[in-house]
């Protein structure tokens, strides 16, 4: 499903980003340095407000830091517009948030579907990539249900499928099962594990440390700054 050609390699240093709400000035992200390399594994552990979301939404081009580069690819990402920007972003990345963010009335196969309609994708093509990542999340006898028809894991589901229809070369993932029980949580998190044994990078935020620890890197954040960041045996 993901192309040896797209594999993407992130180089981000020295990244700053300040927020000021009213007269309080918060450090969200300060002095980041990581290099990622296509297709590997990491979860960003830390307490809240410690800057996980900001550093998300930041490599996903979401957000722009105030000082530092980012390197998407070798290519110099702040530098870009916003619509160049948003062209990178939907070719390369895809997310995953806690909320699912799905839109309500559309189906599952019609919420997965988006992002191909979007970009102009022909009817026919359309209809069998998403019915390729349906059969492949499990979902297919679920096409047709509403979000509202599904269950939080099922949902969850649906929203990888969107988030992967593009075939993106990074996942970014910010805390996919915080709203789950453990075993939709272990169903949702073995997907995603399989997406990136097929060669997709995958960022994981969480809050759950048997979670954290199935990563091969770990990085640890705290007040914006990546407070540690190692390698270890695959779990
Ligand atoms: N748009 C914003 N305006 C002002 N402050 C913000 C904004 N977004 C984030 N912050 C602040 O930046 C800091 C980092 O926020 P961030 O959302 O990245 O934390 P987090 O590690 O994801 O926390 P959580 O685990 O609760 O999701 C926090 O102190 C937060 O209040
Ligand atoms: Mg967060």
């Amino acid at each position: 499903m993901v192309s040896k050609s797209c594999r993407e390699m992130i180089e981000v240093s020295n990244i700053n980003k300040t927020f000021m709400l009213g007269d309080s000035e918060v450090r969200a992200l300060n002095n980041i340095n990581l290099r990622i390399e296509p297709g590997e594994y990491l979860s960003v552990m830390g307490p809240s407000g410690s800057g996980k979301s900001t550093l998300m939404n930041m490599l996903g081009l979401l957000d722009r830091p105030d000082e530092g580069r980012y390197l998407l690819n070798n290519v110099d990402t702040l530098v870009l517009d916003e619509n160049a920007r948003a062209r990178l972003r939907r070719e390369k990345i895809g997310f995953v948030f806690q909320s699912y963010h799905l839109i309500p009335r559309l189906s599952a196969q019609e919420n997965i579907e988006m992002p191909l309609m979007l970009a102009g994708v022909p009817a026919r093509e359309r209809h069998a990539s998403v019915a390729i990542i349906l059969e492949k999340l499990g979902m297919a006898r679920r096409a047709h249900h509403l979000p509202n028809q599904l269950s939080g894991g099922e949902r969850q589901r649906v929203a990888i499928g969107r988030s992967i229809v593009m075939k993106p070369a990074i996942l970014l993932a910010d805390e996919p099962t915080g709203n789950l029980d453990s075993n939709s949580g272990r169903e949702v998190t073995e997907i995603l594990e399989h997406l990136n044994k097929e060669g997709l990078t995958l960022l994981i935020v969480t809050h759950d440390n048997a979670m954290g620890e199935r990563a091969r890197r770990r990085i640890h954040m705290r007040d914006g700054l990546v407070i540690s960041d190692k390698a270890h045996e695959a779990a």
